[in-house]
């Protein structure tokens, strides 16, 4: 049947743009604004009456319904409650050829004077046509309504003996005199300026720097109050000007300064003072303004470009609910539009499973007509992939960038093969990712699914539940790096456990990656307390961490996990131990037992450069002594180079043409730039006479091309250079080139990169490390020896806590805490804590469920190699 279409989904976190949430994303927000353009029915946002349109035709098929045979005014309302005489407006009627009027309510000709009090109130229609409803009529009442709807903008009113109403060829209230705009797809997008909130631009929340993020009140103004100043003399010496001008005495906390005090200081000095300018040693005088905290971040908020300044005081910024839209985002008389009484700001708060029960309901589509009905269905699919795969329990409004990092995985996939196609190659990079066993298994239940509709699901995987559930392996290798790229083995689970392949022993569960320990070197007494935990999903809870220890956090995605390590115990510790730290901790009551330690560091995924220009050599200080080695070099000597000749990133033994990069951008017009490799260094980034010098026959350039492997075996014999690329290779990092850019690592590579570094250092003891989800991407082998060595670091009298899905870890660990039960509103409770043998024992969550399931695979293949061996 040839080749199916493919659909390839990448590993890409979701964006941090505030503008995107779970319907977005998915996708899903798309196909709303399509159903709400199409169904939408306008209520008046003043008056909540429904608001209707009819075109000319349907007016007159209103005229006809109960009405032939009765005399009928066809008029044109065209002042409603409006102060003024109108003269000049009775002419110009009167010019058009009307002859009558009915003013507040009576007819009256329009060529005799007609006296309005100016200063009242006054309804006006021009009457337009009176006359019988008849079938011979029907072409003189279409003109009539056709001129009545021209003269009002859009109204008409038909008056009978008995009774009349106003009919509008627009959403309109004719009652409040309001008018709405057409309802179409882009009124209900928040990204637009037709359908975004005109407060908030769209964002349904306002920004702004917080006098309490920025001000510590126990320290005085010119000593440390003023956060964002600690380093800018200029401006507290501006302080100090205000402080002599106006003498006011601010040697007292800024809590106790007078609130006229407080409120300059923050928000500025209207009046001109004196001020001083240095430069060097010359002080020049000014009149000036004090500028005051608040306004002086919101110019340099506003005006800089720099990155680092922007992260610097993005952290004394807060965020409020906007009050104009409530957070909904968009403009009223968007969220006036209702589709089965719902409007739309009320779907994308809804539970995305409670949603999809409504949308099955029967309610729904009986008023529904054929396109509506097939959007709901494209609709209903996607929800259902949602549920299916357990984030049920989100609303589409939800935004992106506070997911947990499991949920936005699936969130991901929703977005890919939400739609359920057929027919498909679908292509997935570890789309088990950050997922609890329990998680994986739902996961693979629907790819499953989506298999049997016809598809072809190929996916990348280091997954063992993952890679026994395929129909078949393609198995590559042998090594990693530039030692893999060969098919090493292909069939099914089975065939591929009983052949000599690199995974059959992973498959046989002969090989994993445990690294159980008997006992501690150096066990410990202490432990952390944190009590009354509140933040994101946590029901208050108590957690308990025992020091000296390896610790698991453990439970299904959305748990809860990561905001209590990095939100309550990261921050909540921090703000005990650095007195400088100033991001707010997570809601809890208190920690306790703090003092036992000395240290608290998170060694987190992000970046560890933004630039090419830092790599692994650059980043654990490896780079300083093999710059070192190649300046000691007899070569070197003579020709009187330092260590800095070789570096790329000053001048002297660098590549000036491409001044140290390798590459040069080359801008296009109207299109993304493009690097090309520099012409004149070939992209080894130093010049000619550095890369002359050579040890054992490498440049500096080789250097840096050398995997971490390689470079081990070069410099073996130099303890300052291959003790730090030993910490590198147990980090799981062998393969990893010295010279790589920064801005091509993997999240969990960059993590191991920063672990490798803390290694590297001396021990120092005493110190909690903070890691969340270490082994994402890791290959069993190389989850041992990350464990092993986090044993390392706990035997030095040392802390780790991590949050972990893998059962190996988990198994392997000194104690777990439990999270859960469930995702969400579902999860946020502690279920268990202990050992991994007691936590398997209990089998009380999900985690102990499985990984009971798994120590006794264990268990039984000891006992069949026992017996067989
Ligand atoms: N700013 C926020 N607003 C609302 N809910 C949030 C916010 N941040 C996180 N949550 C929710 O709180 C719950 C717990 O999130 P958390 O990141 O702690 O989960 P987790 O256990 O680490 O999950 P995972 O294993 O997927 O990383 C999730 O359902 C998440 O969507
Ligand atoms: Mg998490
Ligand atoms: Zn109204
Ligand atoms: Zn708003
Ligand atoms: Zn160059």
């Amino acid at each position: 049947s040839g080749l199916s279409p493919a659909i390839s989904i990448e590993q890409k976190g979701v964006s941090h743009n505030p503008r995107s949430t779970v319907g977005t994303v998915t996708e899903i927000y798309d196909y709303l604004r399509l159903l709400f353009g199409r169904a939408g029915v306008p209520v008046c946002p003043l008056c909540g009456k429904p608001v209707e349109k009819h075109s000319v035709d349907e007016i007159i098929d209103i005229l006809f319904q109960k009405n032939e045979g009765k005399k009928v005014d066809i008029l044109s309302p065209v002042v409603r409650g409006k102060k003024g005489e109108f003269r000049n407006l009775f002419l110009q009627y009167q010019k058009e050829g009307y002859l009558r009027a009915r003013v507040d309510g009576t007819v009256l000709w329009l060529e005799e004077e007609i006296p309005l009090d100016k200063n009242k109130k006054h309804d006006i229609e021009v009457l337009v046509d009176r006359l019988t409803v008849m079938p011979e009529r029907r072409e003189r009442m279409a003109e009539a309504v056709e001129n009545a709807l021209a003269l009002s903008k859009g109204y008409v009113l038909l008056a009978f003996e008995d009774e009349e109403t106003i009919i509008s060829e627009k959403f309109a209230c004719p009652e409040c005199d309001i008018t709405l705009p057409e309802i179409e797809p882009r009124l209900f997008s928040f990204n637009s300026p037709f359908g975004a909130c005109p407060d908030c631009n769209g964002l349904g929340s306002h920004q702004y720097f917080s006098e309490e993020l920025a001000v510590d009140p126990s320290a005085l103004p010119l000593e440390g109050a003023l956060l964002p100043w600690k380093n800018k003399h200029y401006m507290l010496r501006k302080l100090k000007s205000l402080s002599l001008h106006t003498g006011w005495n601010m040697d007292r906390p800024f809590r106790e300064l007078e609130p006229e005090i407080q409120s300059a200081i923050l928000d500025g000095y209207s009046v001109r003072i004196p001020l001083t300018y240095r430069e060097g040693k010359k002080e020049t005088s000014y009149m000036g303004r004090y500028e005051g905290l608040i306004p002086w971040l919101e110019t340099r908020w506003k005006e800089t470009e720099s990155e680092s300044i922007r992260n610097e005081i993005s952290s004394y910024r807060s965020e409020d609910i906007c009050q104009s839209c409530g957070g909904r985002r968009l403009r009223p008389e968007a969220l006036s539009v209702r589709v089965d009484g719902l409007t739309i700001g009320e779907v994308v708060d809804m539970p995305v499973s409670e949603l999809l029960d409504r949308l099955l309901g029967a309610r729904v589509h009986e008023f529904m007509r054929e396109p509506a009905k097939r959007i709901i269905e494209e609709i209903s699919k996607r929800l259902s992939f949602m549920v299916d795969v357990g984030v049920g329990y989100l609303t589409l409004s939800r935004r992106a960038d506070t997911l947990s990092s499991g949920e936005s995985q699936r969130i991901r996939l929703a977005t890919q093969i939400g739609s359920k196609l057929s027919g498909v190659l679908y292509v997935l990079d570890e789309p088990t990712i950050g997922l609890h066993p329990r998680d994986t298994a739902r996961l693979l239940g629907t790819l499953e699914a989506i298999r049997d509709l016809d598809n072809t699901v190929l996916v990348v995987e280091h997954d063992r539940d993952t890679m026994i559930r395929a129909d078949y392996i393609i198995e590559l290798g042998p090594a990693a790096g530039e030692y893999g790229g060969e098919i090493t083995a292909t069939g099914s689970p089975k065939e591929i456990t009983g052949r000599s392949s690199l995974s059959g022993p992973f498959l046989a569960g002969s090989e994993s990656g445990l690294s159980i320990r008997k006992k501690h070197l150096k066990p410990s007494k202490d432990f952390i307390k944190v009590f009354g935990a509140g933040e994101n999903n946590l029901k208050n809870i108590d957690a308990i961490f025992p020091l000296g220890k390896l610790v698991c956090i453990s439970g299904v995605s959305g748990s809860g996990k990561s905001t209590l390590m990095n939100e309550v115990l990261y921050r909540g510790l921090r703000r005990k131990l650095d007195r400088n730290f100033r991001e707010r901790a997570g809601k809890h009551l208190n920690i306790e037992g703090w003092e036992a330690l000395k240290n608290v560091i998170m060694i987190d995924q992000a970046p560890i450069g933004r630039t090419p220009r830092s790599n692994p050599a650059t980043y654990t200080q490896l780079f300083t002594p093999i710059r070192e080695l190649f300046a000691s070099l007899q070569e070197s000597r003579v020709r009187g180079y330092g260590p800095g000749r070789f570096s790329f990133n000053v001048k002297g033994g660098r590549c000036e043409a491409c001044r140290g990069d390798g590459e040069v951008k080359i801008s296009m017009l109207f299109m993304p730039d493009v690097y090309v490799k520099c012409d004149v260094c070939h992209g080894r980034r130093y010049n000619r006479e550095t890369l002359e010098v050579r040890y054992k026959g490498k440049s500096i350039a080789d250097v840096l091309e050398m995997s971490v492997d390689e470079a081990g075996k070069f410099f073996g014999e130099i303890p300052r250079i291959s003790r730090r690329l030993a910490v590198l290779k147990e980090a799981g990092l062998g393969y990893m080139r010295l010279g790589q850019p920064a801005t091509t690592l993997s999240g969990g590579e960059a993590q191991r990169v920063k672990l490798a570094e803390e290694l590297g250092k001396r021990f120092r003891g005493h110190t909690l490390y903070l890691l969340d989800e270490p082994t994402t991407g890791l290959h069993y082998r190389d989850v041992k020896k990350l464990l092993v060595l986090l044993q390392k670091i706990v035997d030095q009298g040392n802390t780790v806590v991590l949050i972990e899905h893998n059962l190996d870890v988990l198994a392997s660990s000194d104690h777990l805490l439990d999270l859960g039960p469930e995702g969400g509103h579902g999860g946020g409770r502690v279920i268990d804590t202990g050992t991994p043998a007691e936590i398997s024992g209990r089998a009380i969550g999900h985690t102990g469920r499985f990984l009971a399931e798994y120590l006794d695979q264990v268990k039984e293949r000891k006992n069949n190699d026992r017996a067989a061996g």
